[in-house]
């Protein structure tokens, strides 16, 4: 029944039952005696009290409602409020289900197409980099050497250090354009990629050990990329924030996947730490390819970890690789 034909019928019947009782049995003098007083305080008690049970009941849904579009986070998606109460409310939370199922894919897209131009703006910057700024820092380098063998002894110094200067800025740029586009990803391959980047993340203050297992089962070139992106992510942040010593990269095949675990000893997330842009985007690279990302303290209580567990694509028993062997 509807929210509206409930309280009209409540309503309407304890209007009835009271006028019925008015007309019959009940009378009211003036002035009132005790009696009739006690007999009109209970009768509107006891309307009051049904009709305050009728309202609660029917607008429990909506407040159930109310609180689900407060806790709606896109980035948790599948989360649905429970279609019940009144029909006007049922078709209002099937309507509200229904426009998540939307934003959530719509989302989804975007999110998508603004991750792979991100990833394809970066890949050009680091080809620049590397093929324009660096060929021309290498040609300088080469040029400053055929002058400094014919310059005069006291020249030579200076151009020794212009050779320098012009070295680390060659091996900056190098190093910056493979922070923006993983080469060793595509050379060399996930493992590879992830052990360099501990290394790179391994400094005087960290020590970034790995445990990368073997046997991986096969993984799609993008949710490698998204494991890259994770441990990078998730690094930087343990590098920035978590004053920590030691940090673990971990990656090893689970049941149907992967999981990739990223631990340091440091001060741990705290309450106070909201979500910025870098766990937020940890969280939509690993809804694009249907990942699992969990933020939490350490096993002891101390410290961060990062866990993100990549599903495999499903090879049929069947399937024969592009080789004609057979999986
Ligand atoms: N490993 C960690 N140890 C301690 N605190 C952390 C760690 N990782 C993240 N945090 C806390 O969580 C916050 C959010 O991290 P997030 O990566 O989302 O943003 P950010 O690092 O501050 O900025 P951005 O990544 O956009 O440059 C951080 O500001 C920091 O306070
Ligand atoms: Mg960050």
């Amino acid at each position: 029944m509807s929210l509206f034909w409930r309280i009209f019928v409540l309503d309407a019947a304890g209007l009835i039952v009271a006028a019925a009782l008015l007309l019959g049995p009940v009378t009211v003098s003036t002035p009132i005696l005790p009696g009739e007083v006690l007999v009109v305080v209970a009768g509107l008690a006891a309307l009051l009290a049904v009709n305050a049970l009728v309202l609660r009941v029917g607008l429990a849904p909506l407040g159930r409602l109310g609180r689900a579009m407060a806790d709606a986070d896109l980035l948790h998606p599948g989360a649905r409020a429970v279609v019940s109460g009144p029909v006007e409310t049922a078709e209002l939370i099937t309507t509200y289900n229904a426009m998540l199922d939307r934003l959530e894919a719509e989302r989804a897209a975007s999110a998508a197409g603004a991750l792979s131009a991100q990833e394809r703006e970066r890949h050009r910057i680091a080809r620049e980099l590397h093929d324009e700024v660096g060929q021309t820092l290498t040609a300088v380098l080469l040029q400053l050497k055929r002058v400094a063998d014919r310059a005069p002894r006291d020249l030579r110094e200076e151009l020794g250090q212009a050779q320098e200067a012009t070295r680390s800025g060659l091996d900056e740029i190098r190093r910056i354009a493979r922070r923006l586009r993983p080469g060793v990803l595509d050379e060399l391959g996930l493992l590879s990629a992830l052990r360099s980047l501990a290394g790179e993340f391994t400094t005087h203050g960290l020590t970034v050990r790995h445990d990368l297992r073997t046997g991986l089962p096969p993984l799609t070139e993008e949710t490698e990329l998204v494991l890259y992106r994770v441990a990078q992510e998730a690094l930087t942040n343990t590098a920035r924030h978590a004053g920590a010593d030691r940090a673990e990269l971990r990656l090893r095949p689970v049941t149907d996947g992967v999981e990739l675990l990223v631990r340091d000893n440091g001060r741990g997330l705290g309450a106070a730490a909201g979500e910025g842009a870098g766990i937020r985007g940890m969280r939509e690279r690993a809804l694009l390819i249907g990942a699992t990302l969990t933020v939490s303290s350490g096993a002891d209580g101390g410290g961060t970890d990062i866990r993100l567990r990549a599903l495999a694509p499903t090879v049929r028993a069947d399937a024969v690789t592009p080789l004609g062997g057979r999986r």
